[in-house]
């Protein structure tokens, strides 16, 4: 099975708590995981044979969280090509905010622009919603296992 990267960007820490959730719950599931600190992530690059998560916050006006922004801001720069990569997101906002999940929204644009391929659909955690975001990321699990199997089986 391949491996799964889990990367976050936060603020306050939820998108933290999510990130550490999702990773236990996809480990259970019979995967390695590595979760990656935001200080841990100078020079790295994802590898396209293993899966990529992106765990972030919005902060400001649709910005990204100050711990991911250096990682961000390495990868546009240094542009990897990584047409190999499959990634899938998960936003955490606040839906009374124009630039609702903003900053997960920039990943996207980012990862479209390197190559990389969206496994699943963007999942956006409102928090007029919701207090526990890491209930829905819980229940998300069940389709990103879904579309790795398939694409295991394809
Ligand atoms: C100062 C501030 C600015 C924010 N800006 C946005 C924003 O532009 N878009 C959005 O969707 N959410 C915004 N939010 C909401 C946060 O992204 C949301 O509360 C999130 O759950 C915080 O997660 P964290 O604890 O991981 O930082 C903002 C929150 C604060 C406090």
């Amino acid at each position: 099975m391949k491996k799964v990267n889990v990367v976050f960007g936060t603020v306050y820490g939820s998108a933290q708590f999510t990130a550490e959730t999702v990773t236990k719950a996809i480990a259970k599931l019979g995967f390695t995981t590595k979760l990656w600190q935001p200080n841990e992530l100078l020079d790295f690059v994802p590898p396209q044979d293993e899966f990529l998560i992106i765990v972030s916050s919005t902060t400001g006006h649709g910005d990204i969280p100050e711990d991911i922004a250096p990682w961000f801001n390495e990868l546009k720069s240094a542009a990897p090509y990584l047409p190999a990569l499959q990634y899938s997101l998960i936003g955490l906002g606040d839906s009374s905010y124009e630039t609702f999940c903003g900053a997960i929204k920039k990943f996207d644009e980012l990862l479209a622009e390197l190559g990389a391929k969206p496994l699943t659909e963007r999942l956006e955690i409102d928090a007029c919603e919701t207090m526990e975001p890491e209930i829905e990321a819980k229940t998300w699990i069940a389709s990103w296992h879904n579309a790795v199997t398939s694409v295991s089986v394809a």
